[in-house]
């Protein structure tokens, strides 16, 4: 008996010798399938290479035979991914992207003021199709704003029944004794709403009260509003202190309160000052005193120097103070020269 192992050396090394070498198994290309994919292969078993999904090549599947050589044949195959249709351009928008080729993907965003109609990204498929339609940026639009309580929408008019755009903006304003609280200008977003509305408030102020030696005016009415106006004056010698018209204002209070100040008794008998740039004699000019507020500018000596420089000096409320350095000349002293009449130092 002939051992069985034998045999199948025996006819191993035989068929090297006679029937030629098997082929190595074959040479991988990128994105291609070798069918059928052995080790090894007798000569004359065929293969054959076609691209993998995706991907294409010109001339389509190559099929190749082992030869007795046992090398296969130089293969040219060449799978090059499937281009899909450009979408390199998004009107008010930017297009993200490598190639647009399987399996590569492309973002889209869209400028300010705009949205995405569509998908952000789309992919290139293995048929060479996009994944989803290709999106397109269309324009933010708010719905028109609601109205505030005690709200009127000033301008324009036609954003209140119309849609508006991003950046579109209206203007509201309150009812009569109603006060605006936020700003009156509302904007559309690029979200698509508006900025904050803003509120309308009923404001009261109370009843202005009457300053010392004067008198103050205001409607006649059983309540003063936001926006209502009062007046004052002063009795005769009193200056007012403050705004002629005040206003109530949005926190329920005036816009000023006036008082009325003194005016001053001239405080020498007799002198020449200096009076909004000219020399006066104070017992002329201001035989009635001097109003609140007003400024004069006493002459003092300077003896060492023997010139004159001058102090001012303001009625203030019924007060005003004589520079320390003036000196009242007696009336009979006729031949000192008054400081008014020396060089200026
Ligand atoms: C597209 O967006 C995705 C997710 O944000 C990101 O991973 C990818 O890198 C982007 N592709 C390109 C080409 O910008
Ligand atoms: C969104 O895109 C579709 C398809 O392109 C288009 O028919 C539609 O009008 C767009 N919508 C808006 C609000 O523009
Ligand atoms: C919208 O605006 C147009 C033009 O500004 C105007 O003719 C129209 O009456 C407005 N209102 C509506 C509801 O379309
Ligand atoms: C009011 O809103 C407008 C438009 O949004 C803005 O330009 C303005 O600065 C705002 N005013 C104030 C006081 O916030
Ligand atoms: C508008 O919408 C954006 C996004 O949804 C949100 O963050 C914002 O608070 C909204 N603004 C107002 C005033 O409601």
């Amino acid at each position: 008996m002939i051992s069985p192992v034998l045999v199948l050396l025996v006819s191993f090394l035989c068929h090297c010798v006679t029937a030629g070498r098997t082929c190595p198994k074959p040479k991988e290309l990128p994105f291609s399938t070798v069918v059928p994919l052995k080790l090894s292969y007798e000569p004359g078993e065929q293969i054959s290479y076609s691209c993998n999904l995706g991907y294409v090549s010109r001339g389509g599947m190559r099929k190749f035979t082992c030869p007795l050589t046992g090398m296969w044949p130089i293969n040219t195959l060449k799978c090059q991914p499937r281009v899909c249709p450009f979408a390199g351009i998004l009107e008010h928008g930017s297009v993200r992207y490598t190639a647009f080729e399987y399996p590569n993907s492309v973002n889209f965003t869209c400028n300010k003021g705009f949205y995405l109609n569509g998908t952000a990204s789309v992919k290139c498929m293995e048929d060479g199709r996009w994944s989803h339609p290709l999106p397109n940026c269309s324009p933010v639009t708010c719905p028109p704003p609601s109205i505030p309580n005690f709200a009127t929408l000033k301008l324009p008019k036609s954003s209140a029944e119309n849609s508006s755009f991003y950046q579109d903006t209206v203007v509201l304003d309150c009812l009569p004794h109603y006060a605006m609280f936020g700003n009156d200008t509302i904007r559309c977003t690029e979200h698509g709403n508006w900025t904050e509305l803003p509120e309308c408030r009923e404001v009261k102020c109370p009843f202005p009260t009457r300053p010392d030696n004067g008198f103050v005016n205001h409607p006649a009415n059983h309540v003063l509003y936001y926006k209502d106006k009062a007046t004052y004056g002063c009795h005769e010698t009193y200056v007012l202190d403050g705004p002629e018209e005040v206003e109530c204002e949005k926190f329920g209070t005036w816009s000023a309160s006036p008082t009325c100040k003194a005016s001053c008794k001239i405080p020498v008998k007799k002198a020449v000052v200096l009076y909004k740039g000219e020399k006066v004699n104070i017992q002329d000019k201001f035989k009635n005193g001097m109003l609140h507020g007003e400024i004069i500018s006493f002459f003092c000596k300077d003896k060492e120097r023997k010139c004159s420089y001058t102090e001012d000096a303001q009625c203030l409320n019924g007060n005003i103070e004589v520079p320390k350095c003036f000196k009242e000349h007696s009336s009979w002293a006729f031949w000192k020269t008054d400081a008014s009449d020396k060089q200026p130092c």
